[in-house]
């Protein structure tokens, strides 16, 4: 019953508009298309995961309707493990309204439906797939109690807890019970003080008890805090065609590869990789690239790191001054 990746998170059925750009208040625009796919952080997270060649299973509430059948069947031809998803005799599956600009950027809608049902009494009765994790995966698109509660589950039995804080929103509660915590630079911007993105890794960091940090810089890479140490990791250079669900691409990837026993850094560049192949394609869970697409440019990667060791020490300059 092990799995290797447990993610307890929200389903959204994604309804994704793309347009040359959003409109403004009271204005029309014409879109340039429109996809329905499965979505949400948790699922984007399990999916990610899962294509990354490790055993995950998801937890977590849908509607008994089309929607939440589809996720189910979605989440099988995924080789995700269903037995912790239940179906909401009264409220409707969430749903995801994200819409795409022309330079691939996105601003999004969720309506959480089923997700906000999702009570500790659900979770508790599904409890021993908690503890079977190594790696437990948390975002806060379902209600903070039945996160929190997994987290002290998956602590107790000794897995590795990380919490990817999105949206942002108060993580106290969480405090002395995650091992990483995954925000992007606005997320820490709303949880944590500081003059620059390091000071407030730091303050993240301690706000939780003194957990690592990693910081996703979108263009400008990632930074990693364990510590007293700081790096950071140069991002990928892409087209980007669609920025929805990059962050969770990332944190499936960084969670898969810290189940197989990666040290942090060498999750961090596998996830690095894998998220900026996702950027480049349409869609959320959708995206999520395979190992084999994701070692070769990871080689590639590794062929110009000599070349590029003085573009990790300017990008750390840039994240002690803004
Ligand atoms: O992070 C991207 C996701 O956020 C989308 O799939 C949308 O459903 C929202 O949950």
């Amino acid at each position: 019953m092990t799995s290797d990746v447990v993610v307890v998170g929200s389903f959204m059925m994604d309804h994704l508009v793309y347009v040359e750009r959003r409109p403004r208040p009271g204005e029309t625009v014409r879109g340039l298309g429109f996809h329905v796919s499965e979505g949400g952080k948790g699922f984007n997270q399990a999916v990610a995961a899962s294509r990354a060649g490790v055993t995950v299973r998801m937890l977590g509430r849908v509607g008994d309707d089309d929607l939440g059948r589809r996720f189910l069947n979605r989440a099988r031809i995924e080789g995700i493990e269903t037995d912790g998803i239940g179906l909401d005799p009264e409220s409707g599956t969430g749903v995801g309204v994200p819409v795409v600009d022309e330079s691939g950027e996105n601003a999004i809608v969720v309506v959480p439906g089923a997700n906000d049902q999702f009570t500790v009494e659900h979770l508790m009765a599904h409890s021993a797939l908690v503890s079977d994790a190594r790696v437990l995966l948390l975002q806060r698109e379902i209600p903070e109690s039945t996160a929190v509660r997994a987290a002290e589950l998956a602590k107790a039995a000794g897995a590795y807890v990380v919490l990817n804080p999105a949206p942002a929103g108060p993580i106290d509660a969480f405090r002395g019970l995650v091992d990483l915590v995954v925000p992007n630079e606005g997320e820490l911007a709303a949880l944590a003080r500081g003059s620059n993105v390091l000071e407030r890794a730091r303050s993240l960091s301690a706000l939780l008890g003194g957990c690592d940090v990693i910081v996703t810089l979108g263009p400008a890479g990632v930074l990693l805090v364990t510590g007293e140490d700081s790096r950071v990791f140069a991002a990928e250079s892409v087209d980007a065609v669609d920025t929805t669900g990059a962050g969770d691409c990332f944190c499936g990837n960084l969670a898969a590869r810290l189940s197989l026993g990666d040290a942090l850094a060498s999750a961090v560049e596998y996830a690095i990789v894998a998220s900026g192949i996702a950027v480049g394609r349409r869609g959320a869970a959708d995206a999520a690239p395979v190992p084999e697409e994701v070692l070769l440019r990871l080689q590639a990667r590794q062929r110009s790191e000599g070349d590029d060791e003085g573009r990790d020490d300017a990008a750390l300059a840039t994240v002690r001054e803004g």
